[in-house]
């Protein structure tokens, strides 16, 4: 059985690159939900609805565990999927999000005391991030910033408009003097390197934690890897394609990367 990867579109292909490298051994079936995309400023319902369809369609196409790249999905519905809908549904297999890797990569060491997190509004709004924070660290306090154009800014090849856009929605979290910062949104990834130069504390990218925290969970759940197949292939699905995505993929990796097109 494979490991599968869900975003709403392609920003996941950064952390998806990440998982692969790491563990190439698996076979992998990426899903984008390109068709739908951006699901940062929709309702939780509807992300919660378009999540469940695409659950199904990697559960139904032999997926035993999904990882939910999308920070905005996994904060908005990681939750009810895995208490509701998996044991309904699929009690033998697992889904996992990237907002407690992220989380317990802010808090490592001691005495971390003040975390920012950039994330889409959605995921700001849904306040998952704090929750996931204080649980691990009641006494933390939690900056959340917005940063809704950042999503189209990478996703129409516009980085070179980003250091005042970034420099505008960092400096909040500068001033109340965060200690770490996660960067709580999939094409964020492909930002790092310019929000490092931007602030001066521990930035956290979850193409770099992710996929150690995979392998991680992987030795310590046997009943789940044991199911994995180990061919080494990925398969890349699509809801809607075009030429520009499979630009924008390329972009995103440095690479070619072969994405067909699906339906839920
Ligand atoms: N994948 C989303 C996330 O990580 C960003 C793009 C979107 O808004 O759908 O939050």
């Amino acid at each position: 059985m494979k490991i599968g990867i869900f975003d709403s579109g392609l920003g996941g292909l950064a952390v998806t690159q990440g998982i692969v490298k790491r563990l190439p051994q698996y076979d992998y079936l990426y899903l984008g939900d390109t068709k739908r995309v951006p699901y940062g400023n929709r309702s939780q319902e509807t992300i919660h609805e378009f999540l469940a369809e695409a659950l199904s369609y990697l559960f139904e196409n032999d997926c035993q565990l999904i990882i939910i790249a999308c920070n905005t999905a996994s904060a908005e519905a990681l939750r009810k999927s895995q208490q509701e809908y998996l044991p309904a549904n699929y009690p033998e297999r697992r889904i996992l999000g990237v907002l407690i890797p992220g989380a317990e990569a802010a808090l490592e060491g001691h005495g971390v005391e003040r975390v920012g997190v950039l994330a889409t509004a959605s995921t700001v709004e849904s306040g998952s991030y704090e929750r996931e924070l204080l649980r691990i660290a009641p006494s933390v306090t939690v900056f959340q910033q917005p940063a809704p154009l950042l999503v189209p800014l990478v996703e129409n090849d516009g980085l070179k408009y980003v250091e005042p856009i970034l420099a505008d929605y960092l400096a909040p979290l500068k001033v109340n003097g965060v200690e770490r910062l996660i960067l709580g949104c999939t094409h964020y990834c492909l930002l790092k390197d310019q929000v490092r130069r931007q602030i001066d504390v521990p930035v956290i990218a979850q193409d770099e934690i992710v996929p150690d925290k995979l392998a991680d969970y992987l030795t310590r759940h046997p009943e789940i890897e044991t199911k994995l197949s180990r061919g080494g292939t990925c398969d890349y699905r699509v809801t809607d394609l075009t030429k520009s995505y499979h630009q924008f993929a390329q972009r995103l990796t440095g690479e070619q990367i072969d994405l067909q097109l699906t339906r839920l």
